[in-house]
C-alpha cells in the first residue's frame, strides 16, 4: 500500500546541516520509504496523503542507552556521584523488578512515554530479572517500539541485584530462548560494567555472543572513580576497553555508553572495531561524570549516537537530550577555551536520529529503503515572532521548545504509533 506524508521535511543526512524539503512529500510503500520529493511524481498522484502541511516532519528518535528499571527514580537521587548513586539508590530500585506486576505497570507507562515523545527505537537495559525483561520486551513491542533489550548480568559487588555466576548464566540462556517470539525487539547481552561482572562471567558472555551472534552493550570510562576501580580490578589491562576486549566483548556493534574520559587510544579502539559510543549528556552532568569530547570523537571517526540514560539522565524525551547535548558541548567549549568548538543544532539532530538508526541498518536521513520513523511537530503554539521565520529557524526553535504536546504524530517501523 502506498501512503504519502506532506509537510516540511527535515533530514539528518550527515553530521552537519540538516537537509530541508519545504512542502515536500515522503512516499511510503508498505511502511518502507520510497523517496522524498519536492514535487509529487506522477506515479503517486491520487494516492492517500497524510497532510501535515506547514508542520515540521523530523526523523524518529533513537535512544541508544537507557535503563528501564530506573524509570521509577526519574528526577531523584541527584545528590550523589555515579558509584555512590548506584549503591544508595539504583540497585535498590532495580531490585523491585522481581515483582512482575510492578514491572508490567511501569514498563507500559514507559513505552507510552517513549512513543509520545517520538522515540521509536531503543537500546535499553532491563534489570537482572528474566521475567521482568520479557515483560519489558512485550510492552515495547505492544507500543510499536523496536530495538535491543538486555537482561543485565551482574555477579560481583551488586548488593540487592547480585546474582551468582551460575544463576546469571542459567537465566541468560532461559531469557535468550524465550526471546525468539519477538519481532520488533531483540536481545542484547548486557554485562552491566566491568566492576559488576566476574572474569568468568565475562568470558562466558563473550562465548555466548560469538556462538549465538548476539550484540553486546555496556558502560565505559564514565567516571574517574569507576576508572580507578577498574584499574585495581584489572592490573592486567592497560586500558578500560581491554577488560571487554580480552573476553571477546569488544567488536562490531558493541555499544559502550558514556566514554567521557576515553583517550585517543581508547577512541581509536572504538573506530577499529566499529564500536558505538553513546553520549549521555544529561546523565554526565547529573551524576558528575564530566563533559565528553563529542566533537573530537565524531571528527576522528568514532561512531557516536545519543542516549537519555534515564535515570542518571532525568529527561526521557530525546528533544531534551538533544538540547542538553548542545549545552554540554558548550560547557566543554568553555572548559577547553574554545579548543573543542560546540555542536550545532543540525549536528546534535544527526546524533539523535541517523547516527542511532544506523545501528538498525538504516541509511542516513529518510533514505529509500528505510522503514518510516518520523515525528510530526506542530509549532503553532510556540511564541509569536516579530517576522515570518524560515523553516530552518522554525526547526531550531522547535527543537529547543517542543514537548509531547507539539508532537502530533509519530511513525515507527512504517506504522502510525501516535
Ligand atoms: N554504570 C553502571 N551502571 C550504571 C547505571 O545504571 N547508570 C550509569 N549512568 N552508569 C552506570
Ligand atoms: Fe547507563
Amino acid at each position: 500500500m502506498i501512503e504519502l506524508l506532506k509537510g516540511h521535511i527535515i533530514e539528518a543526512k550527515s553530521f552537519g546541516e540538516p537537509e530541508i524539503t519545504e512542502n515536500g512529500y515522503i512516499a511510503i510503500k508498505d511502511g518502507s520509504i520510497q523517496g522524498v520529493f519536492s514535487e509529487l511524481p506522477e506515479v503517486y498522484r491520487g494516492e492517500p496523503v497524510a497532510d501535515y502541511s506547514n508542520h515540521l516532519i523530523l526523523q524518529g528518535f533513537s535512544d541508544m542507552h537507557l535503563h528501564a528499571p530506573q524509570y521509577p527514580m526519574l528526577g531523584m537521587g541527584m545528590d550523589l556521584p555515579l558509584m555512590d548513586w548506584l549503591k544508595a539508590y539504583t540497585f535498590k530500585t532495580e531490585a523491585r523488578f522481581a515483582d512482575n506486576d510492578f514491572a508490567r505497570e511501569t514498563y507500559r507507562k514507559l513505552a507510552q512515554e517513549l512513543i509520545d515523545n517520538g522515540t521509536t527505537r531503543v537500546c535499553i537495559y532491563s534489570s537482572v530479572h528474566t521475567d521482568a525483561t520479557l515483560i519489558l520486551m512485550e510492552e515495547l513491542e505492544r507500543a510499536g517500539i523496536g530495538g535491543y533489550v538486555g537482561k543485565v548480568n551482574m555477579d560481583r559487588d551488586s548488593y540487592e541485584c547480585q546474582e551468582t555466576t551460575e544463576e546469571s548464566k542459567h537465566e541468560t540462556l532461559r531469557w535468550l530462548d524465550a526471546c525468539e517470539r519477538f519481532t520488533l525487539v531483540k536481545p542484547i547481552l548486557t554485562p552491566r560494567f566491568t566492576p559488576s561482572c566476574t572474569n568468568e562471567l565475562m568470558r562466558w558472555l563473550g562465548e555466548v555472543s560469538l556462538e549465538r551472534g548476539v550484540f553486546v552493550q555496556s558502560h565505559l570510562s564514565e567516571n574517574k572513580k569507576e576508572i580507578e576501580l577498574v584499574k585495581k580490578l584489572h592490573p592486567d589491562c592497560e586500558q578500560y576497553w581491554q577488560t571487554y576486549d580480552q573476553y571477546g566483548l569488544w567488536k562490531d556493534h558493541t555499544i559502550m555508553a558514556h566514554c567521557v574520559h576515553s583517550d585517543e587510544r581508547e577512541q581509536q579502539a572504538m573506530i577499529d572495531h566499529n564500536v558505538l559510543c553513546v553520549h549521555c549528556p544529561d546523565s554526565n552532568i547529573n551524576i558528575c561524570s564530566g563533559f565528553a569530547p563529542v566533537r573530537r570523537m565524531t571528527e576522528r571517526g568514532v561512531w557516536v549516537a545519543l542516549g537519555s540514560d534515564i535515570a542518571g539522565g532525568a529527561q526521557l524525551p530525546m528533544l531534551q537530550v538533544l538540547t542538553c547535548c548542545l549545552r554540554m558541548s558548550k560547557a566543554r567549549a568553555i572548559a577547553t577555551n574554545g579548543a573543542d568548538p560546540f555542536l550545532t543544532v543540525g549536528e546534535a539532530y544527526y546524533l539523535a536520529t541517523s547516527a542511532g538508526a544506523r545501528y538498525f541498518g538504516d541509511k542516513d536521513g529518510f533514505a529509500a529503503g528505510n522503514m518510516l520513523h518520523a515525528v510530526v511537530l506542530n509549532d503553532e503554539s510556540l511564541p509569536p515572532n516579530t517576522r515570518p521565520l524560515t523553516v530552518k529557524e522554525r526547526f531550531e526553535r522547535a527543537v529547543y521548545l517542543s514537548d509531547d504536546r507539539n508532537i502530533v504524530a509519530v511513525y515507527g517501523g512504517g506504522r502510525k504509533l501516535k
